[in-house]
């Protein structure tokens, strides 16, 4: 059901790599909620071509930009605003890529380089788009800006490697760019820390499989979909949020906050 919750806003969508991305529902979910918004992704995630089938569904263009480059990133926001016919009213950050992860390096052992390349593409960037956005005053007042995140950044999770850490600074960028542009120009920024997903990324974190199971036998709602993590985006670019800025917002079925279920007692033979 939908509440044209969006109707006469602008976006831009980032990190819809397939049918299974956070970001594809997001983009089905905006479009749904009347929203005209634009397409971006690594020039070399278009390869795939999968993108052309959400761009056709939902009326979008598409504007490859590698979100490590301010060039690339200067383009996406002056092409949108041409594209889209004025100021941007929400953004959604959905990137993140490890190397260590890939490679399966353990944490204790990481290759610094491919550490520093996992910030930059899932930390910096971020940063890197606000400025931007900022510097070009591409996003209209109450604007809002959303960066997917996990837990990992508050807890130790050994499996999530170097992505714990990045996901910190991450969140940190989301208030401290959150005060900046709040002050400025009334754009509110947050993260939304999501339950462990099936997608590409997720999918790519040895054990993810495991985990998931663990996460949703804990979680008193079970884990959350990414169908209901754009949902809950989408309330986040609505104005019925107007006033959440700069917080880090758990979406993830009660898990973070729960210290043990049955459940997961009763997986451990442990009977109540
Ligand atoms: N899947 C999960 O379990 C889970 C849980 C919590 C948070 N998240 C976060 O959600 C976000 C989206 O991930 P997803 O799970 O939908 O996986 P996904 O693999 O579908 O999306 C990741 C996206 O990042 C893009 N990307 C990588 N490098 C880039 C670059 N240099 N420039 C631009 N884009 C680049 C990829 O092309 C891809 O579209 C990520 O930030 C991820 O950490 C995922």
């Amino acid at each position: 059901m939908a509440y044209n919750l969006l109707k006469g806003k602008r976006g831009i969508i980032s990190g819809a790599l397939n049918s299974s991305s956070i970001a594809w529902k997001v983009a089905e979910k905006a479009h749904e909620e009347g929203a005209s918004f634009v397409l971006t992704n690594a020039p070399i995630a278009m390869r795939m071509g999968e993108l052309n089938a959400l761009s056709e569904s939902t009326g979008a263009q598409i504007i490859p930009a590698d979100a490590t480059s301010v060039e690339d990133l200067t383009n996406l926001f002056e092409k949108s605003q041409e594209i889209l016919g004025g100021k941007i009213d929400f953004v959604l950050h959905s990137i993140g890529m490890s190397v260590n992860v890939r490679k399966n390096i353990p944490y204790d052992a990481t290759n610094y380089d491919y550490f520093q390349k996992g910030i930059d593409v899932s930390a910096l960037s971020f940063h890197k788009m606000l400025a931007v956005a900022k510097k070009l005053d591409a996003i209209s007042e109450w604007g809002s800006v959303v960066a997917l995140t996990y837990c990992a950044a508050q807890r130790a999770y050994p499996f999530y490697n170097d992505m714990a850490d990045i996901k910190a600074m991450l969140e940190s960028i989301a208030r401290s760019f959150g005060y900046h542009y709040g002050v400025d120009k009334k754009v509110r920024i947050n993260t939304v820390s999501q339950s462990p997903t099936k997608t590409t990324a997720g999918s790519g974190i040895k054990g993810f499989g495991d985990f998931f199971d663990y996460a949703d036998a804990i979680s008193p709602l079970g884990n959350a979909s990414a169908e209901d993590c754009a949902n809950f985006c989408i309330t986040l670019f609505s104005d019925l949020t107007k006033m959440v800025t700069m917080q880090n917002l758990y979406h993830d079925g009660g898990y973070f906050t729960t210290g043990v279920s049955t459940a997961v007692l009763e997986k451990m033979g442990i009977q109540q």
